[in-house]
């Protein structure tokens, strides 16, 4: 029986929901990037927070990619990995995303001379006192650069190796367009081998081709993105029949110009074509806003109403990476919303 009658707004901030689509690099700050910045003396070309803010005025994939590279330069100890992770921890508490599944770029940091052990240790003493202090669930999706060579994604695996335990899937991100999946075809094959999950980019800016070549040649079990599938009616048909899950960020794609304006976003029109569908930051402090404000602007913007809702936070948990026994426990408690 339901038992929480909530606005829509209030309905969004309550219920609990997962993140499957984020890049931990993407969460910094600019008030942490400043910090670390001084602290390991790094020359940005930001003199205040207000310049760091404006500069992210994006045209493309490729103009955020170049600011979102930049500012990782900042982050060097085990501490500064710590305190990103564990600053986007508390974001989750505060907005009940209860469980979450975190992209990282290892290349970013290992070609700049810092090693698996310094970021996976950071990383990991965060996710591991946040699940003691509140239950926070977490798990890590270690990403490829498409933009570097099929021999580096190889090395970062071999690299990967002591870590595999703390890691639950590869994904693939960076410059999609000219870079497509089945450049990393025999690097996923292994990765597979290894016994890890797969998600990739796809269909962000790059083509259906690319969505169908993440299915066919890498064996994904999510699409990121993958909001240009509409332009393939087969690739839909395809993509209902798998009921493959697609990690869609709505204000990551206005930023980066692959919509106008919300109003003119897809998501709706996926998921009335009966397509998994889940919403996700992304890159919070670089496309303005965490998760519960992807869901708020697409209910400022689109005709979605609170079934939608609970829809799309109950594809949350079906997409995710979590046992089917802690998948019911949360489907159950969405269930327990009401949606009149
Ligand atoms: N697309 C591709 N690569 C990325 C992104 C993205 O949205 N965010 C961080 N790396
Ligand atoms: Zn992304």
């Amino acid at each position: 029986m339901p038992v929480h009658n909530l606005s829509t707004a209030n309905l969004i901030n309550s219920l609990p929901k997962a993140e499957l689509h984020l890049h931990i690099e993407g969460t910094l700050e600019p008030e942490l990037m400043m910090a670390l910045a001084a602290k390991h003396q790094v020359t940005l070309p930001y003199s205040t927070i207000d310049d760091v803010r404006l500069a992210y005025n994006f045209d493309n994939l490729q103009s955020f990619l170049d600011l979102y590279y930049l500012g990782a330069s900042v982050l060097r100890d085990e501490d500064d990995f710590y305190r990103l992770m564990w600053d986007y921890l508390c974001k989750c508490k505060e907005e009940n995303v209860v469980h979450v599944e975190m992209m990282f770029d290892p290349q970013t940091h290992t070609e700049r001379g810092i090693d698996f052990a310094v970021f996976m240790a950071g990383f990991t003493r965060a996710m591991a006192q946040a699940e003691k202090e509140w239950g926070q669930s977490s798990l890590l999706i270690m990403s490829f650069l498409r933009h570097l060579s099929e021999r580096n994604a190889f090395d970062t695996l071999t690299a990967a190796a002591p870590y595999l335990p703390m890691i639950t899937a590869v994904g693939l991100d960076s410059s999609e367009l000219g870079n497509p999946p089945e450049k990393f075809t025999r690097v996923f094959a292994k990765a597979k081998e290894l016994g890890l999950m797969r998600v990739a980019h796809a269909g962000e800016e790059g083509p259906p081709e690319y969505i169908w070549s993440a299915l066919h040649d890498l064996d994904v079990h999510r699409i990121d993105h993958g909001v240009r599938s509409v332009e393939d009616g087969a690739l839909m048909k395809e993509l209902v029949s798998r009921q493959m899950p697609l990690t869609v960020c709505p204000l990551s794609n206005i930023k980066l110009c692959v919509f106008d304006h919300m109003n003119e976003h897809n998501l709706l029109t996926l998921l009335e074509h009966g397509l998994m569908v889940t919403v996700n930051a992304d890159d919070p402090s670089y496309f303005g806003g965490y998760l519960n404000d992807n869901y708020h602007a697409l209910a400022a913007h689109l005709p979605i109403n609170k079934q939608h809702i609970k829809t799309l936070a109950s594809n949350s948990f079906k997409a995710s990476f979590l046992s089917e026994e802690k998948k019911s426990h949360w489907l159950n408690q969405i269930s327990n919303f009401d949606a009149d």
